[in-house]
């Protein structure tokens, strides 16, 4: 009998440790989040988180351009529109800012893969993801408007619809709507498990989608509860959803890991703009390496048991693991 084991003899140098390495990642794991915005020669950087930046159309192509030569296989795509009002009604409008970018998008990389966020936060002049009535937020009257917004993303030739307001029945609603309209073949990547988290600050600024009254704990979830993410996860396979996204990311691997072993679809781990913005400051200040740190918390999201990530790093992390490729 030995005294003690040796884990060191497999860690010895690099070509050993890659043999033994269990967890890897590739470019087509990664979903980039694009913001879209409407006017003409666009391209703002968003203040809270650099390097992510909000453009318009006419300026598209050279995103989209540089997305599919790095071999990332598909966008999810936020609209930013100039008109906003109570029903949010230019996330369903045949000429809204995302229809009028899946369009293009379509048009200019057939084989990119066009991920449609559907909600409305960005679209109401009250910042919330439903509709309101007596001041709460109204699940069925909002999963009607949702439908709609889905249907629409998916005639402007949407690939994926990826519904991420957490009302009740979403995927259900939805699933029934695109089916009625003969979108039969369109996945629903739904956001099965969303936390009412602050991790999100820097989106609402990229998004201008911070709530004008109250916070979103009435339908996004307590962060404190994993018993309530596998009800939520149940529900959504239930319905009919052929993706489940837990989001952040960072803060919740031990609910990926649980979503993981309790379906057989494939898992969406969402790298929030917080768990972004958070790693850029202090990479700016010199206070750790930005390439390591990325890379170590992008590999414990597949860890946990992710098959696919959204990430504003996408491209760099892309870069990297080219870069790390052509060294070897
Ligand atoms: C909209 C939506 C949000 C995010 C994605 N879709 C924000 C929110 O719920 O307030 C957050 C994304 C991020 O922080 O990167 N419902």
């Amino acid at each position: 009998m030995n005294e003690f084991s040796r884990h060191r003899r497999l860690r010895r140098n690099a070509t050993m440790r890659s043999m033994v390495r269990e967890t890897t990642i590739d470019p087509a794991d990664f979903i980039y989040p694009l913001f879209i915005v409407e006017g003409e020669g666009v391209r703002n950087e968003v203040s809270s988180m650099p390097g992510v930046e909000h453009v318009s159309l006419d300026e598209l192509s050279k995103d989209i351009d540089e997305i599919t030569d790095l071999g990332i296989p598909a966008v999810l795509l936020f609209g930013v529109p100039k008109v906003k009002d109570a029903e949010g009604s230019q996330a369903y409008a045949e000429d809204g800012i995302v229809q009028q970018a899946t369009r293009f998008i379509k048009e200019r990389a057939p084989e990119l893969i066009v991920i449609a966020d559907t909600c409305l936060c960005q679209y109401t002049d009250h910042g919330h993801c439903g509709v309101i009535h007596n001041g709460y937020v109204e699940n069925d009257a909002s999963l009607d408007l949702l439908v709609k917004t889905a249907v629409s993303q998916a005639e402007a030739g949407a690939d994926v619809i990826a519904p991420s307001n957490m009302m009740d029945g979403f995927v259900h609603a939805i699933r029934q709507g695109l089916d009625e309209h003969g979108f039969v073949d369109i996945p629903i990547m739904s956001y099965a498990v969303k936390y009412a988290s602050s991790f999100y600050g820097p989106f609402r600024d990229a998004a201008h989608s911070t709530p004008q009254f109250g916070d979103r704990k009435t339908y996004q979830m307590d962060p404190a509860n994993r018993f309530e993410a596998v009800r939520e996860a149940e529900s959504d396979i239930a319905e009919g959803a052929d993706f489940l996204i837990v989001k952040p990311a960072l803060s919740f691997l031990d609910v990926i890991r649980d979503v993981r072993d309790l379906s057989t679809l494939p898992v969406v781990a969402y790298n929030v703009s917080g768990e972004y913005s958070m790693i850029k400051a202090a990479a700016k200040e010199g206070w750790l390496s930005e390439q390591e740190v990325v890379m170590e918390m992008l590999t414990s999201m597949k860890r946990a048991g992710a098959d696919l990530i959204v990430t504003y790093f996408a491209k760099d992390a892309v870069r990297w693991i080219k870069e790390e490729k052509n060294e070897r």
